[in-house]
């Protein structure tokens, strides 16, 4: 072989193994970098987009090499994300599970490799638990249960006295079978099931989108009359059933009572405009969290199997001017 075409396949190798061959060997008294790979489901929302940073920002501020692929909201993309962690050999694999089901498989190949799984913002089902190290995320049945108690609140029921009226609720869900659309629908119903004031007479996917929120509340005004709430699951279909509503000149939170979650800026100042009567936060600032947690399995720590973090209420007719900018 000729001098030039050795060092050109030596080249080759080389580059090689630096892009695909695994870990490298730290030096002896370097210490090693911790390497996470990050499947996320994609920037559907401000939310999501806003979480995306908060875990880089972490990774970053804790000195944790992230490996970030973004699954365009497609489960195959996360399987096949997670397949290539594992092929990578990552420290620990952290991912945002779009849907509740179908992870056995993959979660069973991470561990057959021994790399822990740490599941963030959404759960899932799985037929043995132990396929995962833990889930940390928002508590999407409670969320869905600060909406409804927010409604009895607002028009004064669950006194046990029947009501003059039955409320008209609309419902527009997230993703189908993702953990928050299921949670938040479960909880609300879990409390406003039991109100003889209030009927759900509708309920639809708008998959977590603005321009689905949009037409979904425009086919619901179109097959349902006198709908007095609209529970939307997330604050980008709320900016879309806004969007239709002004369209169709009617006055949101006046005319029709809105509830809805996430508690993004913009949904704040529709709320202090007095366009949403509630907003139910679900805090995606999960990042410096989610990093300690990844620390404590790659220490080969146990960590527990559930953590919720902590989130509020912001209701129309309290004080609203403290609230500082969201930040997404
Ligand atoms: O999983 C959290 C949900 O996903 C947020 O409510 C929503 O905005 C996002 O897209």
């Amino acid at each position: 072989m000729k001098k030039s075409a050795f060092f050109f396949a030596s080249l080759c190798i080389l580059c090689f193994q630096s892009c695909y061959g695994g870990k490298k060997k730290p030096a002896e008294n370097q210490e090693k970098k911790i390497i996470v790979g990050f499947s996320q489901i994609g920037a559907e929302s401000a939310w999501r987009t806003c979480n995306t940073a908060s875990v880089r920002d972490a990774a970053q501020t804790a000195g944790i090499q992230l490996i970030y692929e973004n699954a365009e909201q497609k489960q195959e993309n996360q399987i096949k994300a997670i397949r290539s962690f594992i092929v990578y050999q990552v420290d620990v694999i952290v991912f945002v599970p779009i849907v509740a089901d179908g992870w056995d498989t993959v979660l069973r190949e991470a561990k057959d490799a021994s790399i822990p799984v740490l599941v963030v913002d959404r759960k899932i089902h799985t037929e043995d638990e132990s396929l995962y190290a833990g889930v940390i995320g928002t508590d999407s049945e409670e969320e869905g249960r600060e909406s409804a108690r927010f409604l009895q609140k607002k028009f004064h029921t669950g006194s046990g006295k029947l009501p003059k009226k039955k409320y008209r609720i609309f419902e527009i869900r997230g993703t189908e079978d993702s953990s928050p659309a299921i949670g938040r629908a479960a909880g609300f119903r879990e409390i406003i099931g039991k109100d003889p004031a209030f009927e759900i007479i509708g309920s639809e996917s708008g998959d977590f989108l603005r321009s689905l929120g949009k037409e979904v509340m425009a086919n619901a005004l179109k097959s349902y009359k006198n709908i007095d709430i609209v529970y939307s699951h997330n604050d980008g279909m709320t900016l879309g059933v806004l969007d239709e509503l002004a369209e169709q000149h009617i006055a949101a939170g006046k005319d029709i009572c809105i509830v809805s979650i996430d508690a993004e800026q913009a949904a704040i100042d529709a709320l202090q405009q007095g366009k949403l009567n509630c907003v139910v936060e679900c805090n995606p600032f999960l990042g410096p969290q989610v990093m300690e947690l990844v620390k404590k399995l790659a220490a080969g720590q146990k960590i527990p199997m559930l953590t919720h973090v902590k989130e509020t209420v912001f209701e129309e007719g309290t004080d609203l001017s403290g609230i500082a900018p969201r930040g997404y």
